[in-house]
């Protein structure tokens, strides 16, 4: 496998990836931008409808050194204007990938995908997958069963998005299976011979 040629300046910062320079300043000609700093700033910097992929997974409430814990209402209400920045950057065929898990207060279980959903949707996205990405470690629950997933919404902002499948099949369950019933698909494969289309879960 070919790896990517990385280049560090002397403060470690990621200065060339693959041979391209890396900013640190938002420019419509820059192949590579990082921006440090508060998100709603950094998208602040950027022009609307550029970005083709967004993939976020935001602080979840629970308490994290990065965040003050707040009650469910706070912190939606927090994260509103994040929201509407990243619509507002959203190409007009890009896809937007918002991963969460669950909040919990006084034992009962909030997942944050239900309250996120519609605020995505009032700003005019359309959902196209609710993935579900489950693990194995984390705290051992004594009153529910351990809450093992999260959630991603994979969210677009039109009916015209890219979605490249070929290159992420995975192998079909009954590999060279054909069609048996008399007719013209008859000893054809009844599978696409790439293997099939990836489920909405994974590990
Ligand atoms: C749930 S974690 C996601 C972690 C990420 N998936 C990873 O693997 O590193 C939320 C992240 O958002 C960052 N964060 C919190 N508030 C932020 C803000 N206002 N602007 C930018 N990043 C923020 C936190 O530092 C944390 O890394």
């Amino acid at each position: 496998m070919q790896t990517a040629q990385t280049l560090f300046d002397e403060d470690c910062r990621l200065e060339q990836y693959s041979g391209k320079s890396i900013h640190e300043e938002f420019a419509q000609d820059s192949e590579i931008v990082f921006l440090h700093g508060d998100s709603i700033d950094s998208l602040g910097e950027c022009p609307p409808n550029f970005a083709k992929l967004i993939i976020t997974s935001p602080p979840y409430n629970v308490g994290k050194e990065y965040e003050t814990q707040t009650n469910l209402k706070n912190y939606l209400k927090a994260l509103e204007p994040m929201l509407d920045e990243l619509v507002r950057v959203l190409a007009p065929d890009g896809s937007l990938c918002w991963q969460v898990g669950n909040y919990v207060e006084n034992k009962e279980v909030f997942p944050l995908d239900f309250y996120f959903y519609p605020l995505f949707k009032e700003r005019g996205l359309k959902l196209r997958n609710r993935i579900i990405w489950t693990f194995e470690h984390g705290l051992h629950c004594s009153t529910r069963f351990s809450g093992r997933y999260e959630t991603l919404l994979w969210f677009t902002k039109g009916d015209s998005y890219v979605f490249n499948l070929d290159p992420v099949r995975v192998p079909s369950k009954y590999p060279g299976k054909t069609h048996f019933k008399p007719g013209p698909k008859y000893g054809l494969p009844s599978g696409n011979p790439l293997g099939k289309t990836p489920a909405t879960f994974g590990s």
